[in-house]
């Protein structure tokens, strides 16, 4: 959609509410690939004299009707986004007929055609693309739905809520209808439907009440015990939601399909859920433990939906947080207690550090709720998501799990039913705890990460003091920053172990502060246990300090976190010496680093998982947040060599360890088995970047005997890293293997993106020209594409600029068919004045040509504020 006319941003102080309420909407769809027709009945109410305005994009208007009466062109306003009926009755019955053409619908927002299949996106403003509809989350009514199409295409029917009649049409051959209803009041954005040939693997649950809920999930015909797995995960997260959020499931039918083309992860509509393939649909075979942990999470993220989000939704998207955020946090309690509370965690800090930080840190950056965008695609960021799931932890943090609850079952029956406010769901909590959190909305309305400092003081009597405070750097638009309530857990430790108990600090001004009596041994202390905040900290800590928390801390994240703040130093040193020329100093730090390193690997306390992430240092983009600016390529030289140090210092516990972890049972998902994986192919990948010959021989040997896709794939990276000729033609040997596999390919992608291919970019630029290639997929766009941009900094930040403009190139291609993954893809640009002047001034000419090529909305938005424009 290119406009002419300069857009305009729409921004959360404009809000006002809806004119007219829809008491009941029917919907009939005549569905056929390249001309579906959709009549729409709806029984309106006027509530205020306004202009009934129904959005519009991509379609054909054919009929208009107000109580059965035929609307003259000159009756109503239209023009590309909207149908404007400037006077109605006070009640009134409106039909509107209107045509559309999925298999034309390159967006994926609507209604398209996705293998054959016909599915839908609505969130956000794709309902607009079906028919005629005030498309906003505060306008919710009740839906019935009839679906008509060719039987033996499109065999199985489905639409959101419960079937209530199906059968042959009677005057048309081969064409078939069903009709569904969905009681619960939902907004546009939560509607759905699929028509097509599936296999349905069934199962059930039996809620707290009572209930027998029949649950199906729709996959590619071939493919349902792939789905096995992910009807597992989804009948954990229904007894989880009962039992730790007193959620029970309200409709009498649960469904999920599984389809290929998909723009996002997965989506929650009513009863409905429609999955990306990837996010769905494993076995031993084809998925890493990865793969299965993301569908565990996936699952359970859009079932709780079905509360946070659908029987109390958003009253515009500015507070998209609110079942975002929330339903986040809730996934992350899930997975918690599904595979342990400290691997959870680092997973998720992990993620929070390496995409919301960054986003919070450079020209991207926005609140949690924002108060002003273009396209609200654009707006399911890491800030929204992951921060917002931050924002949830910390209020369950300061009010404790009892008050917390109590604030949400509250919240739940107030709001139910309605399109809630950030405000309400904060004033629930507040009326159930008798806690003031005015201070806690500041969090929802400041951008920015801030940063705690804490320095100790020696006091009379060998008595101490921490200091804690806090400052928050200026964001585009928001210059002034305030202080924002930080609880900070923090503990003394000793060389074996606590000194003191865990205390919790509530920092609500810039600066507070905490005594403790004097200590007769040496000691540290460990600062924001579990990551109580999204933060970034700035200690007095000395080496020693966290080589003493790496060894003894009790909080097992902590260890890890301390080991973590070592590497990033580590690194950080050693990228300043590569660019500088200078050879750094023989570090002691790294010595006392590694043998840290190998007291957690052989202690017997700590699971496998939780090894694997020790042994994991932090990516180089996460390093480049703590760093003014730096040659991108001279970081990743440095965070090679930390790999290549540990190998080498390691080697003989490495090896043994990669022995004794040796797999001697059938594949198993669960969190104990893919921690013995993780852990085992951590130690190849170690090896891996020491050159060893050794982990050549163990590489080819994994690779051709493994009997799943996670040791597959290690051995495959393991020999891609380790490069040499063989590694052509163990590439083409994987992808004649898993020819017939898209998700499988995706992989192979994705490491060919990511590769040191000898003759640079070019080898990426031939890929996406293969046959091979499917550029109309986001999946597959993500891989080669995204993952080229995020995770080969060697060829992406090369010095004559091939990448930046390869990459450029790829994005606006994709911005003429789908500009929502488009403008996502573009989002690697985010972290540009972290570079050197030099990759500086070539990202700005790419930005500037993107701006200049007329793009998409969506595309423009982002650029313009990359750049800062
Ligand atoms: N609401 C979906 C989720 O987070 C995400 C999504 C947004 C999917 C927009 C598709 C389109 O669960
Ligand atoms: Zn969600």
């Amino acid at each position: 959609m290119r406009t002419d006319t300069a857009p305009t941003p729409t921004l959360l102080e404009d809000y006002t509410p809806p004119s007219h309420e829809l008491t009941s909407v029917y919907l009939d769809f005549d569905l056929q690939p390249s001309a579906t027709s959709v009549r729409s009945k709806i029984d309106v109410k006027r509530l205020r004299d306004e202009p009934l305005v129904l959005n519009g994009e991509n379609i054909d208007l054919r009929s208009v009707k107000i109580d059965g009466k035929v609307l003259k062109r000159t009756d109503y306003k239209l023009d590309q986004e909207k149908l404007v009926l400037a006077k109605t009755p006070e009640s009134f019955v409106l039909e509107i007929e209107t045509v559309c053409d999925p298999s034309a619908n390159s967006t994926l927002m609507g209604l398209y055609v996705s293998g054959g299949r016909f599915c839908t996106q609505c969130e956000a403003e794709g309902f607009r693309r079906i028919t005629y509809y005030p498309d906003r989350p505060d306008v919710m009514s009740v839906f019935t739905v009839r679906l008509e199409a060719d039987i033996a295409t499109y065999p199985y029917l489905l639409a959101n809520g419960n079937k209530i009649e199906d059968g042959a049409v009677s005057d048309k051959t081969g064409r078939h209808y069903a009709i569904w209803h969905d009681p619960f009041p939902k907004p546009a954005y939560l509607f759905a439907l699929v028509a097509g040939e599936f296999d349905v693997l069934e199962d059930s649950f039996t809620t707290m009440s009572g209930r027998h809920i029949p649950l199906e999930i729709y996959v590619d015909p071939g493919n349902a015990s792939k789905a096995e797995y992910a009807m597992d995960a989804l009948k954990r997260s229904m007894k989880w939601d009962e039992q730790v959020f007193g959620r029970e499931y309200d409709l009498d039918l649960f469904m999920i399909v599984a389809v290929r083309d998909f723009n996002f992860g997965a989506m929650e509509n009513k009863g409905l859920n429609i999955f990306n393939s990837s996010l769905l649909l494993a076995d031993a075979a084809s998925a890493t433990d990865m793969n299965f942990e993301r569908i565990e999470s996936v699952v359970a993220h859009e079932y709780f939906h079905n509360w946070s989000g659908n029987r109390v939704t958003c009253r515009d998207w500015f507070q998209l947080c609110l079942k975002e955020g929330f339903t986040v946090f809730r996934d992350q309690e899930f997975s918690a207690d599904q595979r342990g509370g400290a691997v959870q965690r680092i997973k998720d800090v992990r993620a929070l550090r390496g995409r919301q930080f960054a986003e919070d840190a450079g020209p991207l950056a926005h609140p949690v709720r924002p108060n002003a965008y273009m396209k609200i695609d654009n707006f399911y960021t890491a800030t929204i998501y992951e921060k917002g799931a931050e924002l949830i932890r910390m209020l369950k943090t300061i009010l404790g799990a009892e008050r917390f609850r109590a604030g949400s079952d509250l919240y739940f029956k107030k709001m139910d039913g309605t399109a809630a406010t950030v405000e309400q769901f904060i004033a629930c909590f507040e009326e159930a705890s008798g806690e003031d959190l005015t201070q806690f909305m500041r969090w929802y309305e400041q951008a920015g990460t801030p940063k705690l400092k804490v320095l100790r003081e020696t006091i009379s009597q060998g008595a101490h003091r921490i200091h804690f405070m806090q400052s928050t750097k200026p964001t585009p638009g928001q210059s002034e920053k305030s202080p924002v309530v930080i609880p900070i857990r923090w503990q003394i430790v000793g060389d074996n172990g606590a000194l003191s108990e865990p205390k919790l600090t509530l920092l609500t001004g810039s600066g507070t502060s905490v005594t403790y009596p004097r200590i007769d041994e040496p000691y540290s202390v460990s600062i924001l246990q579990d990551f109580s905040a999204p933060v970034t900290l700035e200690t007095d800590a000395t080496t020693d300090d966290l080589l003493r928390l790496m060894g003894a801390d009790p909080n097992a994240f902590n260890r890890w976190e301390a080991g973590q703040t070592l590497a990033r130093h580590l690194i950080a040193n050693m990228a300043k010496a590569i660019e500088t020329g200078v050879t750094p100093p023989a570090d002691t730090a790294l010595k006392g680093y590694c043998e840290a390193l190998k007291k957690t690997l052989d202690d017997p306390d700590f699971n496998n998982a939780f090894k694997a992430f020790v042994l994991t240092p932090p990516a180089s983009s996460e390093v480049m947040q703590s760093l003014e600016q730096v040659d991108p390529i001279a970081l990743h030289e440095a965070s090679k060599w930390l790999s290549r140090a540990i190998g080498d210092l390691l080697r003989d516990d490495l090896l043994d360890r990669y022995h004794a972890l040796a797999d001697t049972h059938d594949f198993r998902p669960d969190a104990r088995s893919a921690g013995r994986r993780a852990l085992r192919n951590r130690c190849l990948a170690l090896l891996a970047s020491r050159q060893d010959p050794l982990a050549a021989t163990l590489s080819q040997t994994q690779l051709s005997e493994s009997t799943n896709m996670t040791d597959e794939l290690a051995a495959l990276m393991a020999l891609t890293r380790l490069g040499g000729q063989r590694v052509e033609t163990t590439m083409e040997d994987f992808y004649t293997k898993w020819e017939s596999d898209p998700l499988v390919l995706d992989k192979w992608f994705s490491v060919q993106a990511m590769r040191r291919h000898a003759d640079g970019v070019h080898a990426i630029e031939q890929l996406t020209e293969s046959s091979r290639y499917q550029r109309n997929n986001p999946n597959r766009v993500r891989a080669l594409v995204g993952g080229f941009a995020m995770g080969n900094p060697e060829l992406f930040h090369r010095i004559d600029g091939s990448g930046y403009r390869f990459f450029t190139d790829q994005v606006l291609d994709m911005d003429s068919r789908n500009p929502q993954i488009a403008a996502r893809l573009l989002g690697a640009f985010e972290i540009w004045k972290k570079l050197d002047d030099r990759r500086q001034d070539m990202v700005r000419g790419e930005l500037e040509r993107v701006i200049a090529s007329n793009p998409s909305k969506n595309v423009l938005e982002i650029a313009e504020k990359t750049l800062g424009a």
